[in-house]
């Protein structure tokens, strides 16, 4: 159960197939597009930081420029798919290794036959290294077999052009070329090679150096049954990683030449195994999801950087347009636990991140008039806010839809407190506590001291016209979500200052130098956390989500079945937010982070209230694996139905969208569905303990997690 095989082409698929054949190393992802092209394809390679300024979404990964293109001429004939014949057709990702075959024959409009076979991979032994590879086996004809590629700085992001030609050359057997973004000045530099092998016939080589698209021609006479071979070694590095990105890429295309592909493949195979080793899960009994399971662990995997603090994972990863490569709460709240609990060292590095943009969640805070740290709703390269302001109305096209999540979705600087925090407990990193989470920790503290206003009236403090992580739901007053994550921080804080300060003044006295703390703040942060508004009935047990929520119109969802959209779409933005229809059960999601908040009653109430009014089919892609983890803790049967639809999320397409890119937060929650539902991992004071709830068929559940540097195995069976 290791690969994702697809046996017919449909172009009609060709997006959604483009996001799942992705491949990646946490340097770069590059969508499963043809070496030759398509029509209307979407092909993109996106790099981890290379932003560059976009209208409307302020900044987005630039489509960087195409490594992967292969033009093939059979006997003078132009090889594509939208011509001729395709007489057979199969792709597969191998998750085990990261790497992407297409075989395939193909007849020619003039009949002749052709067997082809592609293979590609982005090392993760050697990440500024890309190999592809085709063989070409003409069947009923002989002639010559000529192959074109280079690298093509005719990219752009649909239709928008990010890259300014800089310099190129073709010399040799090698090509190279230099530009740089428009606005933010990245350079990018590629080289590569070209070869064809085949046994007993000299190969030919031409230099192609046209402007911006630097290339090597190689063809050869092939007679009908024999295989042309065809190597392209790829590198490339930026200016974010190197002084000199032209002198790099160059100097490592000479070092990697000296391997063959069988070298360079095995050195990525071996780093892959080590990876699976460490995180892969097993499960018995399912094999749709044992696979399923696998390839978002795999999509989580490619997307990780590895030796960069400086870059988050996008909501949509690194594999498509979606969301133009900007980071949510998705990454600390739904993607870190599957870090923190097997590849601490990325989750450190994706941590980094958040402490290195501390000034742009100062300034935002201050611009907002509050004190400490506001984090941006969207995220990209230098930690500004980036969320558009207006983006067009899909309905009509013509009109503007106000965006109001980079004013008002503040949760998420409390999500990236929490996240620090769990990380800590996980690993007990006590030097990237004292240098770096403990600064986010307590800047966060202050912007909620800052943020909660004080009811004379009512004499709470109260966090209002805000949106919460349900966002059918905007301007709404103390929602639960928010409030309790808010409070649960300034706690946390409030702890974290007092052993900062008594068990290591050293490290206190340093971070104090850069926050200037004064101690006078403590008692408004106590005042606060006493007196913050956190809406309980105990009476009913109910969790108001927000105030006035239990006052909105009551929908009975099963009565708008059958529909395929949602019921934001069905009602209208308006419409949505006057109902009590959830995008995402932000009672819920509280109950799994804090659980020790409400007693097991609390949790099977609010379960069934909110479970029945969760737009769970075409509401937010991160609602359904943590509402399977809930399904278990509440024993409802429907946890399986919560847990398949995260996992068929990207790979059936479900909501139609996955074109777009990965959903990253889903891939994360169905790792947690899996571990801390299914398998049910739990942190008690004896330790990590499973209480499973293993799904119909389920017959075993195997995974690894890391505790402060040690390897934990679990192997849930099913007691017959
Ligand atoms: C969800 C957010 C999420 C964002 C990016 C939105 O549709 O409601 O919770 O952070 O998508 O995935």
């Amino acid at each position: 159960m290791w690969k994702i095989v697809e046996e017919t082409f449909n172009p009609e698929k060709q997006h959604h197939k483009e996001t799942v054949f992705t491949i990646g190393n946490g340097y770069l992802s590059t969508r499963g597009a043809f070496e030759e092209r398509f029509p209307a394809e979407m092909r993109a390679t996106f790099l981890h930081g290379v932003f560059d300024d976009a209208p409307v979404v302020f900044t987005e990964l630039a489509n960087a420029p195409d490594w992967l293109e292969l033009d093939i001429f059979l006997a003078g004939e132009h090889f594509r798919l939208n011509q001729g014949t395709l007489l057979s057709f199969t792709r597969t990702l191998d998750l085990r290794t990261a790497t992407l075959t297409r075989d395939l024959r193909w007849r020619s409009p003039r009949g002749r036959e052709t067997h082809l076979v592609f293979e590609r991979f982005a090392s993760l032994a050697e990440e500024h290294l890309c190999m592809v590879k085709a063989t070409i086996r003409p069947e009923n004809y002989s002639g010559r077999v000529e192959v074109r590629a280079g690298l093509s700085g005719e990219v752009d992001n649909l239709k928008l052009k990010h890259w300014d030609w800089v310099a190129q050359g073709v010399r040799a057997q090698e090509a190279w070329l230099q530009v740089k973004t428009c606005a933010t000045k990245i350079e990018l530099s590629a080289a590569m090679k070209l070869s064809m092998t085949v046994p007993g016939q000299r190969s030919h080589l031409t230099r192609l150096d046209v402007q911006n698209h630097p290339a090597l021609a190689v063809s050869s006479n092939i007679k009908s049954g024999e295989t042309a071979t065809v190597l392209k070694w790829f590198t490339q590095y930026t200016s974010r990683d190197v002084k000199n990105p032209l002198k790099d890429s160059r100097r490592a295309l000479q070092k990697y030449l000296l391997q063959d592909w069988a070298q360079l493949w095995e050195a990525h195979r071996k780093a892959w195994e080590s990876e699976w080793e460490r995180s892969d899960v097993i499960i018995e009994g399912d094999d749709e999801a044992q696979l399923a399971v696998r390839f978002n662990i795999f999509q989580l995997l490619i997307a990780a950087p590895r030796h960069d603090e400086h870059v988050n994972i996008g909501a949509k990863t690194l594999s498509g347009y979606g969301y133009r490569g900007h980071a949510f709460w998705d990454t600390e709240i739904f993607m870190l636990p599957f870090f923190i609990h097997t590849r601490p060292e990325i989750a450190r590095n994706l941590l980094s991140y958040r402490w290195h943009n501390l000034p742009g969640a100062r300034e935002k805070a201050k611009a907002n008039g509050f004190l400490g740290a506001q984090y941006p709703w969207e995220s990209a390269g230098t930690g500004e806010e980036v969320t558009p302001t207006w983006v067009p109305n899909p309905a009509d096209r013509t009109s503007l839809i106000r965006i109001w999540t980079g004013d008002i979705e503040v949760h998420i600087s409390a999500d990236i407190s929490y996240a620090i925090w769990k990380y800590w407990q996980s690993t007990g990193d006590e030097s990237f506590l004292l240098e770096r989470g403990a600064e986010v920790i307590l800047e966060t503290a202050r912007f909620w001291s800052s943020r909660a206003e004080w009811n004379e009236e009512l004499g709470r403090y109260e966090i209002n016209d805000i949106i919460g992580p349900d966002e059918y739901h905007d301007h709404v007053d103390n929602n639960v979500y928010t409030n309790a994550l808010a409070c649960w921080n300034l706690k946390t804080a409030l702890d974290l200052y007092s052993w900062l300060k008594e068990e290591h003044s050293s490290a206190w006295k340093k971070l104090n130098r850069r926050i200037r703390f004064n101690e006078k703040e403590l008692e408004k942060w106590r005042h606060v956390i006493e007196h913050l508004y956190i809406p309980f009935d105990s009476q009913t047990k109910l969790v108001e989500q927000f105030e006035g929520y239990f006052q909105r119109r009551d929908v009975n969802l099963a009565k708008l079945e059958p529909r395929t959209n949602s019921v934001q779409a069905l009602f209208g933005i308006e419409g949505a937010n006057e109902t009590q229809v959830l995008k995402q059960p932000d009672v819920l999601m509280l109950m799994y982070l804090l659980p020790d908040l409400y007693d097991h009653e609390t949790l099977l109430v609010n379960y069934a209230y909110y479970n029945a009014r969760t737009d769970h089919t075409f509401g937010s892609s991160l609602g359904p694996s943590i509402q399977a983890i809930m399904a278990c803790k509440a024993n409802d049967e429907g946890a399986y139905v919560h847990f398949i639809r995260a996992a068929r999320a990207d790979l059936f397409n479900v909501r139609n969208n996955a074109g777009d890119g990965i959903h990253g937060a889903s891939a994360g929650g169905l790792w947690q569905a899996v571990i801390f539902g299914f398998a049910g991992l739990e942190h008690t004071s004896a330790g990590w303990m499973t209480h499973p709830h293993l799904p119909e068929g389920w017959t075993r559940i195997a995974f690894k997690i890391v505790d402060h540097g040690k390897e934990l195995h679990f192997d849930v069976k099913k007691a017959f």
